[in-house]
């Protein structure tokens, strides 16, 4: 656009603000008072790799307000008052529903923190927050020994249904038994880890050619070790896609770690390797995190392009189906693939590929269809936490948390053969309410059960009940070697953890 643009357009934007912008204009300002601040980011003792908390825009007389009062208009600061270079990076997400998401990740420890919240320099709710620490970083290696003081620290549930579901066909785990039978029957033709955690180190042994995916399991393993001393277990981690034990009757099953579950199999569900990197990798190798996804989902619901929309490559049959559907119906349904890789790519039945689309651009449609890949597609959490409703396949796969989603509530189930996938999506467009509500909750349900913290608990209870199950002591088996805690020199912390106890 040439600067001379300008002169016409702009009598037209003022002419238009009072009705437009004057979302903010005619309704009242934030108060610092009124507005509310809260979070584990405001706990010293809840070590995460960025920790966060969350703050409400109120308004004078105590109404929440629930579209954004202006990305900048909180600020947040944060500081060691015994540190004048504090190594602390700091966002501000605009979650656009008249609260905010803040994150921070530090890359150093504290003695203690300053977390400042201000609105035009007044301070917010209760600010300065102060966290009496010490205040650890991720990379501190500084294991809080009792686990279930360290629970407390991060407020976990006091038990997860997908838990005790997958552990209840496992009365008892005889560990000598899994150590020569397991790699048997699954180390000639899969992708497995044996672990063995013991006094809070972890070992592995590697089964099969294609074990780069063991990097997500070690990383996890380690860090959370720095945060809380594990329980000594010996188990088995299945790297590749499908879960693996098929066996109908519960007669010598073996217990097999999984990132995905299924109706046909009995494996142990853990959060998956993408949500789990995420987790460790917030504000960090990462940009779709939980988060992220929270602060980036553009236009509000109003303004969403009412089509049913997707976007991936061709790791299933069913997805082959979706194209074909959204070429014969796209006034209701976009779906096109951005790569072929397993099946023939016919232009003539799925259309020319088309350009990746960030993943942040999908929220730009209300309609989110979500269709297994190879198992489950592991992009449902993003889905559910950005602001437009999913439309859910039936599968037989699935990920730790789909046993606490519930159908209608927080998402729109359809039937696994897509049959009746272009109703759903009418019966969306003809209840718009009902649609922004089941896209609300299935937002809500994200932030309560899917954040870094829940995945933490998850992986901590998953590895205490399996402690109770084991029969046998858990060793450190021949040919496993030690999986060491990243070096961490640059700004090394002093874990007083322990010496604190010592004294008492
Ligand atoms: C305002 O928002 C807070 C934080 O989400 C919530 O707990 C509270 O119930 C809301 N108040 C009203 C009146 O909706
Ligand atoms: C909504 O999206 C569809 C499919 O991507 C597109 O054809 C249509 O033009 C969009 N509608 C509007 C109003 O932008
Ligand atoms: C898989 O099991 C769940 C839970 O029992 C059920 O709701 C779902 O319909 C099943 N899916 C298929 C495709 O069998």
């Amino acid at each position: 656009m040439w600067p001379g643009a300008l002169g016409g357009l702009l009598p037209l934007l003022l002419w238009l603000s009072p009705s437009s912008a004057g979302g903010s204009a005619g309704s009242p300002a934030p108060s610092a008072a009124k507005s509310l601040v809260w979070g584990l980011g405001l706990e010293a003792d809840a070590v995460l790799p960025a920790r966060f908390f969350f703050i409400q825009a109120v308004d004078k007389s105590g109404r929440n307000f629930t579209s954004s009062p202006g990305e900048n208009t909180f600020e947040v600061k944060i500081t060691s008052p015994s540190e004048p270079f504090s190594r602390i990076w700091v966002q501000v997400l605009d979650r656009r529903d008249g609260s905010f998401l803040v994150r921070y990740r530090m890359y150093a420890s504290y003695n203690d923190l300053n977390v400042q919240v201000l609105l035009k320099n007044k301070q917010v709710a209760k600010s300065p927050y102060v966290l009496k620490g010490p205040v650890y970083h991720e990379s501190c290696d500084c294991p809080e020994s009792s686990g279930a003081l360290w629970e407390k620290h991060m407020h976990c549930p006091s038990s997860f249904p997908q838990i005790q579901r997958d552990l209840s066909i496992f009365p008892r785990v005889d560990l000598e038994r899994n150590a020569h039978e397991i790699p048997q029957r699954f180390g000639q033709r899969q992708s497995l880890c044996h672990y063995t955690v013991k006094d809070n180190q972890v070992y592995i042994k590697t089964y099969g050619e294609h074990v780069g995916f063991r990097i997500f399991m070690d990383a996890f393993l380690l860090s959370l070790a720095r945060k809380v001393r594990l329980p000594d277990i010996e188990f088995f981690v299945n790297l590749g896609d499908w879960p693996l034990e098929k066996k109908r009757t519960s007669e010598n099953l073996h217990p097999i770690f999984s990132w995905c579950g299924s109706n046909d199999t009995r494996d142990i569900v853990m959060p998956t390797y993408d949500l789990t990197e995420s987790v460790l990798e917030t504000m960090g190798r990462v940009s779709l995190d939980m988060m992220s996804v929270q602060g980036n989902t553009g236009l509000p619901w109003a303004e969403k392009n009412g089509t049913g929309f997707w976007r991936g490559r061709d790791s299933r049959r069913e997805r082959l189906e979706l194209v074909k559907l959204a070429r014969a119906n796209p006034t209701l349904l976009d779906a096109a693939f951005t790569n072929f890789f397993f099946f023939k790519h016919d232009e003539s039945l799925y259309g020319p590929l088309v350009k990746h689309v960030s993943f942040f651009d999908f929220f730009k449609y209300k309609y989110q269809i979500n269709i297994d890949g190879t198992v489950a597609a592991y992009r449902l959490p993003y889905l559910l936490a950005g602001d437009s409703v999913v439309l859910k396949q039936d599968s037989v796969y699935y990920e730790h948390f789909y046993s606490q989603l519930e159908p209608w509530v927080h998402y729109i189930p359809f039937k696994a053969d897509l049959s009746d996938l272009l109703e759903k999506i009418q019966w969306a467009k003809d209840h718009d309410e009902e649609a922004r509500k089941i896209a609300q909750a299935g937002q809500q349900f994200a932030r309560t059960h899917l954040m870094g913290d829940q995945i933490f608990c998850y992986y901590f209870k998953l590895f205490q009940e399996y402690a109770k199950l084991q029969v046998t002591e858990p060793k450190v088996r021949e040919g496993m070697e030690l999986v060491e805690q990243p070096e961490d020199d640059l700004f090394p912390c002093y874990c007083q953890r322990n010496t604190a106890r010592d004294e008492l």
